[in-house]
């Protein structure tokens, strides 16, 4: 009888239950562990209703020939928070720029809320890795310039630059001028200048790619505060498995040449989530594995030794044309 082949989830579950029974000491922990079998990565299972963002076939080719994104279809549901997962040229900013409407992609159709996009809508905000703030402006001028240029009274821009000020934890600052602060804050003045705007639907960019690791984490548990509670519906393109695994519910793993998605996954670790929790840290490690191989090294390197823990998908990607690459990994068909 042929010996099943266990699936990339599956194994990465198992690995990730492994390490929180031998580290989480209760022998209450460890019976959970026994009688309810966690499957903490699942392969995403279709959703009723409609999607919110519905990506369809899109491919997109550069003047250059580039084959930037190959027929990638992904849905998104309203107030999911989908990562995008994948080394540097996969096509993580051309998906996120044609959902923005910056990109017209050259095949296939993207919609929200079922019309198509056309181009760009204060409905859609884009939140990069540079705060891009008004230098001249201070944090609070910041927030209310987009504000009146949308039509709000003065009072009315000045009340919701107090409440985002607040929710981003920047009172006593409202006054500085962006040079005043540091990196971390400025990246907040640029998430609660987005999010003032109160966009249906948020496009981040690594924004906190540039923050140092301990700022970085500061960012995720605030992110994940604020999106538990407006629940708006996130598109969070990284090549940091760990925050992938921190932030989202869904990661959506692409691979590059050409860009295309291999891996749509549901993240079902409970919140908030701890980048240091065990089961986390496996199931990155297997992640990064497996993007590893999907780009070429899997079949005749040896495996990949135990990685930082901040170690990210670019770092861990083989040197192009170290290996012939594998062919094509349909979405999900080794989950
Ligand atoms: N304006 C452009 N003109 C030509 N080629 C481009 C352009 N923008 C991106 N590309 C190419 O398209 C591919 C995908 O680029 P993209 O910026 O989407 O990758 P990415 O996954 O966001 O990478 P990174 O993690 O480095 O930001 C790359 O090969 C890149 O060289
Ligand atoms: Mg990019």
């Amino acid at each position: 009888m042929p010996i099943p082949t266990r699936t990339f989830a599956e194994q990465a579950n198992r690995q990730a239950s492994r390490a929180s029974a031998s580290n989480k000491g209760g022998v209450l922990d460890r019976l959970k562990e026994v009688l309810v079998p966690r499957r903490l990565l699942v392969p995403r299972r279709a959703r009723e209703g409609d999607a919110k963002i519905a990506v369809q076939r899109v491919g997109h080719r550069f003047g250059n020939e580039v084959v930037a994104l190959d027929n990638v279809s992904i849905d998104v549901h309203p107030g999911e928070f989908v990562c995008l997962l994948g080394p540097s040229g996969c096509g993580k900013s051309t998906l996120l720029y044609a959902l923005a409407g910056h990109i017209s992609p050259s095949g296939g159709r993207i919609t929200i809320d079922g019309q198509q996009v056309s181009g760009p809508s204060p409905e859609r905000m884009l939140v990069f890795q540079e705060p891009a703030l008004f230098p001249w402006l201070s944090v609070t001028q910041n927030l209310t310039f987009p504000l009146r240029a949308r039509g709000l009274s003065r009072a009315e821009a000045a009340a919701r630059a107090r409440e985002f000020v607040r929710l981003v934890q920047l009172e006593g600052f409202e006054g500085a001028l962006p040079h005043e602060l540091s990196g971390g804050m400025r990246m907040r003045v640029s998430l609660a200048r987005a999010l003032a705007m109160d966009p249906q639907v948020l496009l981040m960019d690594e924004p906190f790619g540039a923050l140092d690791a301990q700022t970085r984490d500061q960012m995720h548990r605030l992110l994940q505060r604020i999106w538990t509670r407006d629940q708006k519906t996130v598109v969070f393109v990284t090549h940091n498995v760990r925050e992938a695994l921190v932030l989202g519910d869904r990661v959506v793993v692409m691979a590059s040449r050409p860009g295309r998605v291999i891996h749509d996954l549901e993240v079902r670790l409970p919140r908030p989530r701890d980048p240091d929790d065990e089961a986390l840290v496996h199931l990155s490690r297997r992640i990064r594995e497996e993007i590893g191989s999907a780009e070429g090294r899997g079949r005749t390197a040896p495996p990949a030794p135990p990685s930082d823990e901040e170690r990210d998908v670019a770092e861990s990607a083989p040197a192009a044309g170290s290996l012939p690459d594998r062919a094509p990994d349909p979405l999900g068909a080794r989950l």
